[in-house]
Order: C-alpha cells, then sequence, then structure tokens
C-alpha cells in the first residue's frame, strides 16, 4: 500500500470546505435540515469521517421543491433571453476550470479515484458539458408546419411548434463520477429553463455541493437550482414522488429505477433513467492486439470498474484467446492500487463498504459457481475498500457473475469461434443495453457488428469515449432517454403546436 508520506496535500479551500458541516442549497440560501440532523461522509481510502453534511428527508424536500416551483412559475429563469441564460451556462463552465484544482481533490478524496483522473477527465469533462450546453441555449428551435386539414379545405392556417421547459425537475445521480453525474444532469435541464432539485448521491455529495455554489457565483437566480443531501429512501423517494415535481431524471441502479417508475406513475410525471449494463467486448481474430489489450482492460478497470458502461463481458475469439488472457492479466497485476490522493495510484478504492462487500460477494459466488480466477479475486490491504483487479474464466452463461452488473474491477473472459449470429446473440444475451465494444481492422465487419448490437454506444477499436455533444444511454432494461448532445434536451421541453387560423 502506498504511504500517506507521498500524497497530495489537500489545498486550503479544500481544508475549509470539509471543515464545517456543509448545508443543502434551498431557494438560493444555504440552510441546515429541518430536522438539524446531518451525516457522516467517508473517505474510501482509509474509511476515515472527512466531511458532515446535511440529512435532508421529506420537510426538506417540501421546501425545495417549493423554492423551484417558485422560480419556475414566478422567477426569472425561464422568462430570461436564450443568449443571457447561455452566457450563464458558459460561465459555469468558466468557474468549473477555475476551480480545477479544488474540485479534482474533492472528488478524489470523497469518491477514491486517481486525483489525475478526475484533474484530467472528470473536471474538465465537466466544464466542457456546460460550454456544450451554453451554445445550445439559443438553438432551441420548434417548426413552423404546413397544415393539409380534409375537412377544412377553403380554410389557412398558420401553425407551428415551440419547444418550452418541462417544469420543476427531480433529479437524482449516483457516486460513481460525483462531479461529471451533476453536470450531465444540470447542464441541459439549465439550458432548457428549467428549475431543479438535485439529490447527490449520499456517499459523494461534496463535489455536487462546491458546484452548486459555483452556479450561485456565475448568476443562477434563487431557487433555480436546489441540493438536498440525503439518503435514497428518506430523500430520494419522496422527492421522486412528489406531487409538484413535473419530471424525474434518474441514474443509478436498475432496481432503483423501476422504483422511481413507480413513484412517478402517481400523477404520471416524465421520467427518464441511465441504468446498469453489463457490456460486451469483443475481441475479432483480425484486431491489432497491441490496441485491443490494454483498450480491453482499460474497459473494465477504468474508474474500478464502477462504470455502468464498464466492457465487463470480453468475448475473444478463439485464436486470439490465450493471448489476450494473459495480456489482460498481465495489465490488471500491473495496475498500482492506493489512495486517489497519491499521485502515484492507478487505481483506487471502491466507493464504499457496500460496494465493497457487494463486489467480493460477486467474487465469491464466481468460485463457487466454478469460474477460474486467472488474477486477483480478493481484497487488497488491510483497511480501504480495495479490490484487486480480476479477470476470470470459464464462466458460463448461467453465472451471476457473467449475468448481474457487478460494478467492479471484474471481467469475465469468454472464447468464441466464428463471426456469426451467435456471437451477436450472445452479445446481446444480457436484460441490459448500454453500451458495447468492438476491436477490429475490418471495416465491413466492424459496421455490421456495430448495427447489429443492442446498445445505446458501440465503440470500435476505442472505450469509455465521452463527449458533450455524444448521446450516451440505455436500450433494454438500462433505461429511458439520453444524456448528453442534443437529444438530452428532449429530456427537459415539451412540445406545444399552436395553430392559428388565418
Ligand atoms: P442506487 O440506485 O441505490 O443509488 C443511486 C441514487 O439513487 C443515489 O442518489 C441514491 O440515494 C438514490 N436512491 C436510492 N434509493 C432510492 C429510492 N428508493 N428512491 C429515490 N432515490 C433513491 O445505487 P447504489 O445502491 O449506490 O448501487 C447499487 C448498484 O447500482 C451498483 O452496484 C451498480 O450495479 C448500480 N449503479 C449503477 C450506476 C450507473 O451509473 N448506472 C451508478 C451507481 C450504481
Ligand atoms: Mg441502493
Amino acid at each position: 500500500m502506498n504511504t500517506a508520506v507521498d500524497m497530495v496535500s489537500l489545498s486550503a479551500p479544500v481544508k475549509n470546505f470539509v471543515s464545517k458541516p456543509r448545508q443543502a442549497l434551498i431557494d438560493g440560501r444555504w440552510q441546515d435540515a429541518r430536522s438539524g440532523e446531518t451525516f457522516d461522509v467517508f473517505n474510501p481510502a482509509n474509511e476515515s469521517v472527512i466531511a458532515r453534511v446535511a440529512d435532508c428527508k421529506r420537510a426538506d424536500v417540501d421546501l425545495a421543491v417549493a423554492a423551484a416551483r417558485k422560480a419556475f412559475d414566478k422567477g426569472p429563469w425561464p422568462r430570461m433571453s436564450p443568449s443571457a441564460r447561455g452566457r450563464i451556462l458558459w460561465k459555469i463552465g468558466d468557474l468549473i476550470l477555475e476551480n480545477l484544482e479544488e474540485l479534482a481533490q474533492l472528488e478524489s478524496l470523497n469518491n477514491g479515484k486517481p486525483i489525475a483522473v478526475a484533474r484530467g477527465a472528470d473536471v474538465p469533462l465537466a466544464a466542457d458539458l456546460f460550454h456544450y450546453m451554453a451554445g445550445w441555449a439559443t438553438k432551441i428551435e420548434g417548426n413552423s408546419l404546413s397544415l393539409s386539414v380534409p375537412y377544412t379545405p377553403d380554410a389557412q392556417y398558420h401553425a407551428y411548434t415551440r419547444k418550452e421547459p418541462i417544469g420543476v425537475v427531480a433529479q437524482i445521480i449516483p457516486w460513481n463520477f460525483p462531479l461529471l453525474m451533476a453536470a450531465w444532469k444540470l447542464g441541459p435541464v439549465l439550458t432548457a429553463g428549467c428549475t431543479v432539485v438535485l439529490k447527490p448521491a449520499e456517499e459523494t455529495p461534496l463535489s455536487a455541493l462546491r458546484l452548486a455554489q459555483l452556479c450561485l457565483d456565475a448568476g443562477l437566480p434563487p431557487g433555480v437550482l436546489n441540493v438536498l443531501t440525503g439518503f435514497g429512501e428518506t430523500c430520494g423517494a419522496p422527492l421522486a414522488a412528489h406531487s409538484q415535481v413535473d419530471k424525474v431524471a434518474f441514474t443509478g441502479s436498475t432496481e432503483v429505477g423501476k422504483l422511481i417508475v413507480k413513484a412517478a406513475a402517481n400523477d404520471l410525471k416524465k421520467v427518464t433513467l441511465e441504468l446498469g449494463g453489463k457490456s460486451p467486448n469483443i475481441v475479432l481474430d483480425d484486431a491489432d492486439l497491441d490496441v485491443a489489450i490494454p483498450g480491453a482492460a482499460s474497459a473494465i478497470f477504468f474508474n474500478h470498474g464502477q462504470c455502468c458502461c464498464a466492457g465487463s463481458r470480453l468475448f475473444v475469439q478463439e485464436k486470439s484467446y490465450d493471448r489476450v488472457l494473459e495480456g489482460i492479466s498481465k495489465a490488471a497485476r500491473s495496475i498500482r492500487l492506493g489512495p486517489g490522493l497519491n499521485p502515484q495510484s492507478e487505481m483506487g478504492p471502491l466507493v464504499s463498504k457496500t460496494q465493497f462487500d457487494r463486489v467480493t460477494g460477486f467474487l465469491r459466488s464466481g468460485k463457487e459457481e466454478g469460474a477460474r480466477t486467472v488474477c486477483g479475486g480478493k481484497r487488497y490491504g488491510e483497511t480501504g475498500y480495495f479490490v484487486e483487479p480480476t479477470v476470470l474464466d470459464g464462466t458460463s452463461d448461467k453465472m451471476r457473475v457473467y449475468q448481474e452488473e457487478i460494478f467492479g474491477p471484474v471481467v469475465t473472459v469468454m472464447p468464441f469461434k466464428e463471426v456469426d449470429d451467435e456471437l451477436i446473440r450472445r452479445a446481446n444475451d444480457t436484460v441490459y443495453g448500454l453500451a458495447a465494444g468492438l476491436w477490429t481492422s475490418n471495416i465491413k465487419r466492424a459496421h455490421r457488428i456495430a448495427n447489429q448490437l443492442r446498445a445505446g454506444t458501440v465503440w470500435v477499436n476505442c472505450y469509455n469515449i465521452f463527449d458533450a455533444s455524444m448521446p450516451f444511454g440505455g436500450y433494454k432494461q438500462s433505461g429511458w432517454g439520453r444524456e448528453m448532445g442534443s437529444e438530452v434536451l428532449k429530456n427537459y421541453l415539451e412540445t406545444k403546436s399552436v395553430c392559428m387560423s388565418i
């Protein structure tokens, strides 16, 4: 284990931020929970308490939703010129970049991810999302329509569509990319002119709170963004079911996604969901293995496997099987584990005790069901929630490790003979459909296979490439709707048809 001596020393703003209990943001003011209660936030690398935050529950949900309702029904945000709104969004992006180091340290401290990843990916991607969305604020357009109404042959009409913000939106997000998930959700919802109540995950509330302050600093009017820290059942559930919320946008487990749909069903709120995955990653014999092997390792081990799109089912064509299995195992063994704040660390801990128990439970179940552990397979060190990068082979389609989302650094590797319908069937043989990977030098095959994969994103000769302009989301039980790109704006807009007799 890396020693504390090597650690990045936390900057003064980060030390200051975690030194006092953090409050919730309601109606433009930082406030304690109505109950006055707080809960602890942990450092997953050493299990110590790093901060305390407000434990928001139903009473706080009522206040936050009322504030968002007032800001939507009467406030300036939905009525502001698109250009003015876009400038505030752009400014949020700028402020994220100006505070890059502070946000990266908070993210690494709270989530456990390597500081270099937070600095190089999470924070810049979050800023870029706001910059990208800022441009859309002035480009949300309806159409003019040419009507041919058969029962009024002599009439003339001027008919058009308007895109209007959907209203008050509840957004509930997970802990794997705490800042980036907040950005993915807030960028488009604010661009559309909606108002929001955001609930970050109880494990990782810190960077969303810091981002909310940056949004206020950028000029976001009071009540447009409210942030409640709290637990799923006591804060997320009443928020998702609240009668004054028009729409719920959720990212997290498929299990809770189904609960959100049920909660929203009472008054038929709109819902979009970004859920789990068990993504196939396929290496053909004609692939450049010098690229495919590190690519397949990164597809599963990036972010400690805590990615909804992780390439967790690796299919390798027979001739290349031994070389890929050996190569990915070698890559797994060489990954340096340690606290995210140690710049030497390439993989940090899992986010929580619960996730640690869950992932190590899967490792036990794999062994019991007869999978062979080629490397890894157990805890790393004695403190913190570290799990060794693990490669399993000899798995069958029936095993839990093959079927269920593990959400840890665990890959199952399976051989296949031919590039045929059976390969496509196996790749698609899961309840999920979030992402897929393909490694080949044959361009025709690449297109044909990409077309047949039932997944929202297909990466060819690359993996985990994200961009603010590229839609991301799921087929099947991986979700409803898309994040990012212009597509995501649909999540937050209503279409109104106006028909005028002239
Ligand atoms: P989760 O789905 O319980 O948590 C995600 C968010 O939902 C958190 O903010 C949580 O407070 C909230 N939540 C939980 N229960 C709720 C409820 N009844 N009503 C409203 N909100 C609720 O995910 P969890 O328990 O942290 O992780 C379990 C598994 O979920 C992971 O092992 C992984 O397989 C999957 N997961 C998928 C993610 C993705 O990006 N698609 C992210 C996180 C987890
Ligand atoms: Mg849960």
